[in-house]
């Protein structure tokens, strides 16, 4: 008996939409194989429809009103790859309104309205797979929400913004200007279409606030998240770092702590020796805590045309097996049951326990050094390696490198307004989180 053809809506033919458009022709016949049915792009809706008739032919509707895709029909799976907010969330909204499965890689929009999406999706029986969303080609998401499920996950720390992640490599093996690194990024087809939210960190975080939410069953929050991102580094950190042993990379870690769930991202020190320090380029990896397998890692490619098709083309897969399933039957969309999901309380940067880099600019005067370790003994920060900078011929200034062990965060932000009001610290204090990741 030959089974039609699953019958795909795509909605946005850029980067990914392109790569997916590409995957899907390419590797037809095996992805038939695998699905048990074929997988067909009926439609495809873009806003300049000569350029995507370059890219498909004359063969294939092509529009550039959405709203009429989402609504066709013959339609059975839209595939949202055209980013952003609006209209996005109201095409996917009318998508499920109309009994239509939903592929997205848009983090972006899961992160704001992902509960509204999800709650959509469950009242109308239909499936939200959203793989591509985070981490490009990784499969994380299916780790976490099927191979990790027998256990309760403590953390999950990772490399989940590309673009921020090829600056720093770039900046550092080679010594390139941010700007001209940024701007390769963006000709290769990683950054966002506003690049601040790649190098501010909103990306990552956009990301981390998914993956917390099917690590610990809680709601998408994330307001809840603190973003910091990469503009503000300077050289010389990523420099002293390296004498210390030290990678600077910006992570997304979310962990569950007695007190509530941390959801952060930062730029982090990470021991030269972790794996996740080798990591470089658009690369991604995503460690996971869980508390009967121990740590995983898990390694690809985190943005690009193919890699971040990859994900969307398996997405497509997984909904085509499970079209006919009850929905009772599927895999819940962020892991746990709807009816189990619970919030918990979400900390405040302030509550982070970690360890912290410090370097401050002082004057190369006796007593410098030990009026800053009494403002930090007396904030409970012990001081844990050291160092300084040999001053230059006839310099009056140095700086002091130090790392500490783990300390409260509103102690160290106290212990850095006394430090800075010393006269002879003579600029602001850099302060960079580290991580020991075991
Ligand atoms: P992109 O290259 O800018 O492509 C966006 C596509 O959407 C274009 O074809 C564009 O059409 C179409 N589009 C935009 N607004 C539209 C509208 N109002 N109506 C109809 N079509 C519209 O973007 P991308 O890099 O492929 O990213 C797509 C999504 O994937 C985003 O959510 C992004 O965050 C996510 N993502 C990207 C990557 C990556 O590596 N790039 C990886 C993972 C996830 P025109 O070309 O005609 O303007
Ligand atoms: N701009 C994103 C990144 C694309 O650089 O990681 C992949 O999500």
């Amino acid at each position: 008996m030959t089974i039609n053809p699953v019958k795909v809506g795509l909605i946005g033919l850029g980067t990914v939409g392109g790569g997916t458009f590409a995957v899907l022709e390419r590797n037809q016949q095996e992805i038939t194989r695998r699905a048990g049915r074929g997988i067909e792009v009926a439609a495809v809706a873009v806003r300049d429809v000569a350029k995507a008739r370059r890219l498909v032919g004359e063969a294939l509707p092509v529009t550039d009103r959405p709203l009429e895709l989402v609504r066709q029909p013959d339609i059975d799976i839209v595939v949202e790859l055209m980013g952003g907010y609006e209209p996005a969330r109201t095409l996917v909204l009318e998508a499920i309104a109309h009994g239509k499965h939903v592929v997205t890689a848009n983090k972006a929009l899961l992160a704001r309205h992902g509960n509204e999406i999800f709650e959509a999706a469950r009242a109308r029986g239909v499936m939200v797979a959203f793989e591509a969303a985070v981490a490009g080609g990784i499969p994380i998401i299916k780790a976490l929400r099927e191979g990790l499920t027998a256990n309760r996950i403590e953390w999950i720390a990772g490399i989940i913004n590309g673009t921020s992640n090829f600056i720093l490599s770039e900046m550092r093996a080679r010594g390139l200007p941010f700007e001209t690194v940024l701007a390769e990024a963006q000709r290769l087809g990683y950054a966002e279409a506003d690049p601040t939210f790649d190098i501010e960190g909103v990306d990552a975080a956009h990301k981390l606030t998914i993956l917390s939410a099917i690590a610990f069953g809680v709601p998408i929050h994330f307001d809840a998240a603190y973003t910091e991102g990469i503009g503000r580094l300077a050289a010389a950190d990523i420099k002293y770092a390296e004498q210390l042993g030290y990678r600077i990379k910006l992570l997304g870690i979310t962990k569950r702590t007695a007190l509530g769930v941390e959801l952060r991202v930062h730029p982090t020190l990470v021991p030269m020796q972790r794996l996740l320090a080798s990591v470089e380029g658009a690369m991604n990896a995503v460690l996971v805590k869980g508390d009967a397998v121990g740590v995983t890692l898990y390694y690809g490619k985190g943005a690009g045309a193919e890699p971040t098709a990859s994900a969307v083309v398996a997405d497509l897969v997984d909904v085509t097996r499970m079209h006919t399933a009850d929905p009772e039957n599927r895999v819940p969309h962020l892991a746990f049951q709807a009816e189990h999901m619970a919030d918990l309380p979400w900390l405040s940067i302030d509550d982070t326990v970690t360890s912290y880099y410090f370097r401050m600019r002082v004057a190369d005067r006796p007593g410098v050094l030990a009026d800053i370790a009494r403002i930090l003994a007396d904030h409970r920060i012990s001081i844990d390696a050291l160092f300084q900078r040999e001053p230059g011929e006839g310099e009056s200034q140095t700086d002091i490198i130090m790392l500490t062990h783990d300390a409260v965060e509103r102690d160290v932000n106290r212990a850095i307004a006394a430090i800075e009001a010393l006269p002879t610290v003579l600029a602001k204090v850099i302060r960079i989180r580290q991580e020991e990741l075991v």
